[in-house]
């Protein structure tokens, strides 16, 4: 197919974009480059520079390329960000994702594969959460997140455009040569492997007081592998809606942190710290979904395989990216 990847020289759509030209697919990716890395767009994808927030822009990339599909990863997708400044993630997320709608139906491309997330449930008390456990997003990001799932809904019933929303649960792990290079980093696995490369002085666990077994807040942790390989499954025509793409398996900030040091063999300067606001406790998918209508099952999303692939990218790019001049 001929696809277009929108947020594509990000973290987790280049992953996804190269996965796709591995299968065959014909890729351009579209990215402002505000947040993404122009050195991370896949080699075999064609490139266009556009920003979603303006319309006659994405309508222009659209009217050229003429895809078969949309997969669409460009968002502000900073929780704590989105509490001091939700006019960002509203105009960002929410009207970015209205411009390319109107953009898909005016071209009559027929299919959009969206980036959503766990935010969308909020801080759910039973676990694992299903696709029925109810969202009541607790930040701006979440809501924009769930607002746009409306909006395709919307769009599909209205001028029949095809839509999956893949909700992330912790989204880690690296490709061959790929990996996470965000500014700022927040995540907990980079700032762990900086740490051990002495880019920073100290990991503070954030928390240990949370009604958990360990008393540290417990995610689910997903290889980008996996995570790119749904999506390729997502194009099949049979799926329709919002599911879940997290691995039934949580692990704790102290499990994580117990994983690293195994894994690289180095010591992780760190210290306990207090909550960070905004946390929930637990966050765990139930992906039975996926796996019955999709045949989707994680295949590389141990904590010590994703760890792994994580400390090779690293390690071998204690700098991220580098620009090609
Ligand atoms: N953590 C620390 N110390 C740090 C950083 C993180 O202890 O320095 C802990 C957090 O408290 C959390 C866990 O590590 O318990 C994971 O934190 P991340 O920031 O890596 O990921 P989050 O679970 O907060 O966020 C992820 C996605 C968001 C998404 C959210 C809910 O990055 O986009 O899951 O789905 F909104």
């Amino acid at each position: 197919m001929k696809l277009l990847v929108i947020g594509g020289a990000g973290y987790i759509g280049s992953a996804t974009a190269q996965l796709l030209i591995e299968a065959g697919h014909d890729v351009v990716v579209m990215d402002n480059l505000t947040m993404g890395h122009r050195e991370a767009v896949p080699d075999g994808a064609a490139f266009a520079k556009a920003d979603l927030l303006d319309a006659a822009d994405t309508l222009g990339v659209l009217k050229k390329h003429l895809p078969d599909g949309v997969l669409h990863f460009a968002a502000s997708s900073l929780v704590g960000e989105s509490m001091k400044d939700p006019g960002k993630y509203f105009r960002n997320n929410v009207c970015g994702a209205v411009n390319l709608m109107e953009a898909m139906r005016e071209t009559g491309t027929r299919l959009i594969i969206f980036s959503s997330t766990a935010a969308t449930y909020g801080e759910p008390k039973e676990m694992p959460i299903t696709e029925h456990t109810p969202t009541l997003p607790t930040n701006p990001y979440g809501e924009s997140k769930l607002m746009i799932e409306k909006i395709l809904g919307w769009y599909h019933a209205i001028h029949g455009i095809r839509w999956v929303a893949l909700r992330y649960f912790n989204a880690c792990g690296a490709l061959e040569g790929r990996g996470e290079d965000h500014d700022p980093e927040t995540h907990l696995i980079p700032l762990l492997l900086l740490t051990a490369l002495g880019k920073r002085k100290q990991f503070t666990v954030f928390g240990d007081d949370y009604p958990t077994p360990d008393g540290t807040c417990i995610r689910d942790y997903i290889h980008i592998r996996d995570l790119a390989r749904a999506h390729i499954l997502a194009l099949d025509e049979k799926a329709l809606g919002a599911y879940n793409l997290g691995t039934t398996t949580g692990n704790s900030v102290k499990e994580v942190l117990e994983s690293a040091k195994r894994v690289i063999g180095r010591p992780i300067p760190h210290t306990m710290g207090a909550r960070r606001p905004g946390d929930p406790p637990s966050l765990v998918a139930d992906h039975a979904r996926i796996t019955r209508e999709l045949g989707w099952e994680p295949e590389c999303s141990t904590l010590d395989e994703i760890i792994g692939s994580a400390w090779a990218w690293h390690s071998s790019h204690p700098d991220g990216y580098v620009k090609k001049h």
